[in-house]
């Protein structure tokens, strides 16, 4: 259906007239006036409590967001992408990631195929499979039990799985350590190979296509290094694939057998539930891997039935795209105060700015409003001592995203409360601030100068009034990482709806491949920079000059 461009609707423009005085609003004020504000402003769901009465709005703000909601069609897209139409219209696929955590039985049956009876068909190979290396069954070609996992795969095919596994790593089996190499640079694959032993190595290539040039590059490498100890036929027993595309991975020389499929209705940015999942699957064992699924249909449930003004996926975009949209906020910050987290800032940016990152609506006209902000972030309390200096003080209005656990999956003494109150003290200096007065009334207690004070007052000020949410959940369980991973999942596509983009291509990464095609002929054959712009030609030219050095 075409949508109307989206300022010329009906609930935007109550939107912009509600956001002329709601930008003056200060938080400090509207906590003051209602002491209401945290049961009003706060969701659970599956699990997971958000807080969103950190940001500039209140309920009238929330409704008329939902009227927005509404009126873009999200709960009908929902249904749409759930029943597993077509929705990736630029490449005419279906976008079923959440079929691929459903529970068995559960038929859905998209274009005459039962795609229930497929996902857990593969799943029960991951099971079969995942048993046999961690018990030890599984043995390398001279015999001896795996101990190392290298997952070889980049973007979704790694960034899921990566994540995962450090998430993780408390349900970890002790015997296999897990590596991941994504970089076409070599010096990625060079660590992780000075790591480990051809005997006891389990290379996974995993690549939704089979065509990526850096995983092909480095399944290539993999593969040649393994076979300066063992054999082509006992390759079987150190390579598995993970792909869409059998006839590539047959080509590769990895027996079929040895194959975990996925389907073109998987994105690879929502992968990691597939068959992607392998390497988690391993570390964590099925058992939990099957919790991870559990947690994340958990919250495909809560998203498709929950009304939207309790509809968690849905608060978390509509309030994402409030500040986007009338606090002019071109970034969001992510802080985990989890150190088993810190790679979900790094996932949630392939999620949210592949998906979103769009300058045209799904019919190719011009969006009228700025779309994905920029998304980023770092663990807490780290990222207070690096940047938290500028979300404080800086002149930019960047919205953040507090995650916590209210447990701690370890057992050392003194550490999670100090975590937690850090996390929670961050969230509420970043609301109140602290004025020019109270400054002073501080360094009056000091024995300074009137002089000496004043020439203080403003570099001790912070504004405050900066936004903010905080989820927590019990504690950082493969159930829980699943839910968290799908809330995000569906922010994203309900803010995809609002702005009419197609989340789920990703052309934008296709220029930079093409050209890096024709730099790479030039820079190892005969050809002649002279092709490019001066700047482009010179780096060239310096580069072959290097080599030959
Ligand atoms: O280049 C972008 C991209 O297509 C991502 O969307 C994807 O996750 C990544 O490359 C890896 O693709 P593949 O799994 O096919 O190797």
């Amino acid at each position: 259906m075409r949508q109307p461009a989206l300022t010329t609707t009906a609930s935007f423009q109550a939107l912009e007239s509600h956001a002329v005085d709601a930008k003056a609003w200060q938080l400090r004020q509207l906590f003051a006036a209602d002491a209401q504000r945290f049961p009003k402003l706060t969701v659970d769901a599956a699990g997971l409590f958000l807080d969103y009465s950190k940001n500039r709005l209140n309920a009238d703000t929330i409704g008329l967001l939902l009227d927005l909601a509404r009126e873009r069609g999200v709960e009908a897209q929902r249904d749409a992408m759930l029943s597993g139409e077509k929705i990736n219209l630029t490449e005419h696929r279906a976008v079923l990631h959440t079929a691929l955590r459903m529970p068995r039985g559960k038929g859905l049956v998209v274009d005459g195929q039962d795609i229930n009876a497929d996902v857990h068909a593969v799943l029960d190979q991951m099971k079969d499979f995942t048993d046999r290396v961690r018990s030890g069954a599984w043995l390398g070609y001279s015999g001896k039990p795996i101990t190392d996992i290298v997952n070889i795969g980049i973007g979704g095919s790694d960034l899921g799985p990566k994540m995962a596994v450090l998430a993780l790593r408390s349900y970890a089996h002790p015997r296999l350590k897990m590596h991941f190499v994504s970089n076409v640079d070599g010096h990625d694959m060079d660590a992780a190979l000075a790591q480990v032993d051809p005997e006891t190595t389990l290379f996974i290539i995993a690549s939704k296509t089979f065509v990526t040039a850096e995983t092909m590059l480095n399944a290539g490498t993999a593969r040649a290094w393994f076979l300066q100890s063992g054999t082509e036929e006992q390759l079987a027993r150190h390579f598995v694939a993970v792909s869409t595309n059998t006839e590539a991975v047959k080509a590769f020389g990895i027996d079929p057998a040895n194959m975990f499929p996925f389907w073109d209705w998987v994105g690879g940015r929502y992968s990691v539930w597939s068959a992607i999942g392998l390497a988690v699957a391993l570390a964590v064992g099925f058992g939990y891997f099957s919790d991870f699924l559990a947690g994340a249909h958990a919250m495909d449930e809560h998203f498709r039935e929950a009304p939207l003004e309790q509809n968690m996926p849905v608060l978390l975009a509509m309030i994402g795209f409030w500040n986007r949209q009338f606090l002019d906020a071109g970034s969001l910050s992510i802080a985990p105060y989890h150190q088993d987290l810190s790679r979900f800032a790094a996932y949630l940016q392939q999620l949210d700015m592949e998906s979103n990152g769009k300058r045209v609506t799904r019919n190719g006209a011009a969006v009228d409003t700025p779309t994905c902000p920029v998304v980023w972030g770092e663990c807490g309390t780290n990222a207070q001592h690096a940047y938290f200096q500028l979300l404080h003080q800086g002149t930019d209005i960047v919205p953040i995203d507090f995650i916590a656990t209210l447990r701690a999956t370890h057992d050392l003494p003194g550490h999670h409360d100090s975590l937690l109150a850090n996390c929670f003290a961050q969230s509420e200096a970043f609301m109140t601030g602290k004025t020019a007065d109270e400054v002073r009334a501080d360094l009056s207690a000091q024995n300074l100068s009137a002089d000496e004070i004043e020439a203080l007052v403003p570099h001790k000020t912070f504004p405050g009034n900066r936004p903010s949410n905080t989820i927590l959940m019990d504690q950082l369980t493969p159930t829980a990482l699943g839910t968290l991973i799908a809330l995000y999942e569906h922010k994203t596509f309900v803010q995809g709806v609002l702005w009419d983009v197609n989340s789920f291509d990703q052309w934008g990464v296709e220029l930079g491949k093409v050209l890096a095609k024709n730099i790479h002929a030039e820079l190892t054959g005969e050809i002649q920079p002279e092709r490019h712009d001066s700047s482009t030609n010179g780096l060239i030219i310096m580069a072959k000059a290097a080599q030959h050095i």
